[in-house]
C-alpha cells in the first residue's frame, strides 16, 4: 500500500514547509558545523558559549564523538529556569493517574521549586556531580522532579522501568554503582498494584553499595522501611530550601544512563551526554511535532523507556510545552481511556505506539466515537513498524482524516527521532517513516557493507554523527565500538533492515539482529534464553520472534529439558512465570515448545533461521538443512510446533 497523503491544512502556520525542509536538509549536509552551531545557539541556553561544534569520526583509528565540547550548560536550567520569566504560571506537567480524572497540574514555577528542593535533598544525601542515581518509579510527577534534580546538580540518572524484576533492577544498580535509589511504595496500573518498594528490597539484597532509598508515598500501602537506609520523600523534602544553583555542566558530561537490550549478553548502559542529547530532544520535539505555543502534548510512553525521557520530559520541557504524564494503561477502566482523556485534557498532539493502536482497533470504532477528539491536531507513532491497516485506522477513525500522522523512527541509542515526516513538509505514505531529518545521513548497505543506491532494500546505517547520538556503553567503550561501528566500518549500524522507495522514502522492515520488538519494547533473545537456562530443569533454550497480531512480535521459546525431566503443561506455565520473575512480565514467552533437540551445525551453532521459520509457521520452505549435525531434529520440531 503506497497511498500518498499530501500535506494539507497541517502546512498552515507550520514552522517548516516543503521548501524549508529541502533547504535545511541541503544546508545541514553542506555545512554541518554552521548548521549545528546555529541550531545549538537558538535552541538552548548556554552558560559558557561553545566555540567548537563537531568533532567526530566513526573510523577505528580516530574514533571519537564529541559535540560543542567546550560549552557549558545545565539541563534543568534549560527546561525550567529560562521559562520562569515568560511562562512561570503555565502548566508544565499534567499528571493523569490510573483512575480517570485523578489529575495534578504543576506549573513551571512549581516544578522549578520542587526540583530545586529535591536537588538539595540529593546533595544532603551525599550525591555529587557524576554520581549515579537509580530511579524505579511509576509515571508520577516525582519521576520528572527526580530526573531534573539529578541534572541540576550533575548527577547521572538511570531509570529502570517499573515492570522489570528485582533481579533486573539489581543488575542495573550494580552495573553503574548507584548508591541511592528512588522508588515508590507501590505503582498502580490498570487497577492493579505493583510492589515497587518490595521489589527494591529484594534487589538490594544483592546491592550492598546502596546506602539510601528515597520512597514516594503513592498508594499509602503498608510497606517495610529499613531503618537507617529508607527515607520517605515527603519527609526528606520538608523544610528544605527551594534555592539550588544549577551546576554548569560541560556539554559532553554524562546526562543519563538507560539500559537497553542488545543481540548478545546483558543489557547495555546507553550513555547520553548533556549538550547533544538536549539539543536533539528539544529540536526534534519542536520540528517533528511542529509544537505550537500553548498546546497540550501527550506521549503515552513510560519514563522507563527512551521515548519517555525524550518526549515526556526533556523535549517538551526544553520547549516550554505542556506535557502529559500518564500513569495508566490504554484499556483501563475501558477501551475508551485514551480518547476520553484527550477530550478531558484538551490534548492537541498525541504520540503512542502501534501496539496500543492495534489493541484498541480490535475493540471496534465505538469506543473512539464516544469522544469528540476536536482538540487533536497531530498524531504520532513510535517504537515499531506501523502496519498500514493500523495507520489507516489511526488516521481515519481517531484523527478523522484531519490529523497528519508522524511515524517516527529512532532508537534508545539515537537519543531522539532521526527519520520522520515533518507535518508541514512531508507527504505521508502509511507504513513509512518517510525521510531523514536535516543533519541525518541514512544509507542502506548490503551484507558486505557496499552502499546501495536508489530504490532498494538493505541494512540501515547512519553515515555521519548527529548531536543526539549515544557516546558510549557505560563501563564498556570497547563494546560500544564493537556493537555499532565494527560491522560496517566507518558507519553507525542501527540493527534494522530497511527499504527505500523511488521517492526516497524509508520503510523500516524490523530488526536484522537477535533483538525482538515485543509491544514496542526491545528484548534481547539472549536475555530470555539465559533466564530459561537458569531454571534447574532446563538444559538448553533458543528464543526467536514470531508474528503477533497485537504485539507486533511475540516471544517463541524452544526449550530442551534435562535428562529425566518430562514436558508438561504445568512445567510450561512454571517456565513462563519463571521468566517473568527473572526479567519481568514483558519477557514472558508467548509460545513455549519443548524440543528434544535444537537444530545445530556440526560446529554446534544453533541455526536460528530454521527456528524462526518454524515459529512463523512457514515450514514449507526451511531452506538448506544439510549442514545440520542431525537433520532429523527439524522434523521433530515441526511436528511439535505450538
Ligand atoms: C524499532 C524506541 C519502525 C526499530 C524509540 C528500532 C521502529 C527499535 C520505529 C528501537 C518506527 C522504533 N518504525 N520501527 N517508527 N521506531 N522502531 O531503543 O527496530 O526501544 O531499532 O527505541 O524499535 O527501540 P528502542
Amino acid at each position: 500500500m503506497e497511498i500518498l497523503y499530501p500535506v494539507g491544512d497541517a502546512a498552515t502556520g507550520a514552522r517548516i514547509d516543503r521548501a524549508g525542509y529541502e533547504r535545511l536538509y541541503a544546508e545541514a549536509a553542506r555545512d554541518p558545523e554552521g548548521y549545528w552551531r546555529d541550531e545549538a545557539r537558538r535552541t538552548l541556553e548556554w552558560i559558557t558559549p561553545f566555540t567548537q561544534v563537531k568533532d567526530t569520526s566513526f573510523d577505528a583509528a580516530d574514533f571519537r564523538i564529541s559535540w560543542f565540547a567546550d560549552g557549558e550548560l545545565n539541563v534543568a536550567a534549560n527546561c525550567l529556569d529560562r521559562h520562569l520569566a515568560t511562562r512561570g504560571d503555565q502548566v508544565a506537567i499534567i499528571w493523569e493517574g490510573d483512575e480517570p480524572g485523578e489529575t495534578r497540574r504543576v506549573t513551571y514555577r512549581e516544578l522549578h521549586a520542587e526540583v530545586c528542593r529535591f536537588a538539595n535533598v540529593l546533595k544532603a544525601n551525599g550525591v555529587r556531580k557524576g554520581d549515579r542515581v537509580t530511579l524505579y518509579l511509576p509515571m508520577i510527577v516525582e519521576a520528572a522532579v527526580a530526573m531534573l534534580a539529578c541534572t541540576r546538580i550533575g548527577a547521572i540518572h538511570s531509570i529502570v522501568f517499573g515492570g522489570f524484576s528485582p533481579d533486573s533492577l539489581a543488575n542495573r544498580i550494580q552495573d553503574c554503582d548507584s548508591r541511592l535509589v528512588i522508588t515508590a511504595d507501590e505503582g498502580c496500573r490498570g487497577g492493579k498494584r505493583i510492589p515497587l518498594k518490595a521489589n527494591v528490597d529484594k534487589a538490594l539484597a544483592h546491592c550492598p553499595g546502596v546506602e539510601r532509598v528515597l520512597v514516594v508515598r503513592r498508594t499509602g500501602a503498608d510497606i517495610a522501611m529499613v531503618e537507617g537506609r529508607d527515607v520517605w520523600w515527603h519527609a526528606a523534602v520538608e523544610g528544605v530550601d527551594a534555592d539550588c544553583p544549577a551546576e554548569p555542566m560541560n556539554a559532553e558530561d554524562p546526562l543519563f544512563i538507560l539500559y537497553t537490550s542488545g543481540s548478545t549478553g546483558k543489557p547495555k548502559g546507553v550513555l547520553h551526554t548533556t549538550g547533544g542529547y538536549l539539543l536533539w530532544s528539544a529540536a526534534t520535539f519542536r520540528d517533528v511535532f511542529d509544537y505550537r505555543e500553548g498546546e497540550v502534548f501527550w506521549c503515552t510512553a513510560d519514563v522507563g523507556w527512551v521515548t519517555g525521557h525524550s518526549y515526556v520530559v526533556y523535549g517538551p520541557l526544553a520547549n516550554g510545552a505542556t506535557t502529559v504524564m500518564f500513569d495508566g494503561v490504554p484499556n483501563y477502566p475501558d477501551h475508551g481511556r485514551f480518547w476520553e482523556t484527550i477530550d478531558r485534557l484538551g490534548v492537541n498532539i498525541f504520540y503512542t505506539a502501534p501496539t496500543a493502536i492495534r489493541a484498541l482497533m480490535r475493540e471496534g470504532d465505538g469506543w473512539v466515537a464516544k469522544s469528540s477528539r476536536r482538540s487533536l491536531r497531530l498524531l504520532g507513532s513510535v517504537g515499531e513498524p506501523i502496519n498500514p491497516e493500523a495507520w489507516d485506522w489511526y488516521h481515519r477513525v481517531v484523527g478523522e482524516r484531519r490529523c497528519p500522522i508522524v511515524d517516527t523512527w529512532w532508537q534508545t541509542e539515537t537519543g531522539g527521532i532521526l527519520i520522520a515526516p515533518l507535518p508541514g513538509a512531508t507527504d505521508l505514505k502509511p507504513g513509512s517513516a518517510t525521510k531523514p531529518l536535516p543533519g541525518v545521513r541514512p544509507q542502506l548497505v548490503d551484507a558486505e557493507g557496499a552502499v546501495l543506491e536508489g530504490a532498494t532494500e538493505g541494512n540501515l546505517v547512519i553515515a555521519d554523527s548527529w548531536p543526539g547520538q549515544m557516546r558510549t556503553v557505560w563501563n564498556d567503550h570497547e563494546r560500544f565500538f564493537q556493537t555499532y561501528f565494527s560491522t560496517y566500518p566507518g558507519k553507525y549500524f542501527t540493527g534494522d533492515g530497511c527499504r527505500r522507495d523511488a521517492d526516497g522514502y524509508y520503510w523500516i522492515t524490523g530488526r536484522v539482529d537477535d533483538v525482538i520488538n515485543v509491544s514496542g519494547h526491545r528484548m534481547g533473545t539472549a536475555e530470555v534464553e539465559s533466564a530459561l537456562v537458569a531454571h534447574p530443569k532446563v538444559a538448553e533454550a533458543a528464543v526467536v520472534g514470531m508474528p503477533h497480531e497485537v504485539k507486533g512480535q511475540g516471544i517463541y521459546a524452544y526449550v530442551t529439558l534435562n535428562a529425566g525431566e518430562a514436558p508438561s503443561d504445568e512445567l510450561r506455565a512454571e517456565l513462563r512465570s519463571w521468566v517473568r520473575s527473572e526479567i519481568g512480565p514483558i519477557a514472558s514467552p508467548d509460545a513455549l515448545q519443548f524440543a528434544p533437540g535444537l537444530p545445530k551445525t556440526r560446529s554446534g551453532k544453533i541455526m536460528r533461521r530454521i527456528l524462526r521459520k518454524i515459529a512463523e509457521g512457514d515450514v514449507s520452505n526451511l531452506g538448506d538443512t544439510s549442514t545440520l549435525a542431525d537433520p532429523g531434529v527439524v522434523e521433530q520440531l515441526v511436528a511439535g510446533r505450538v
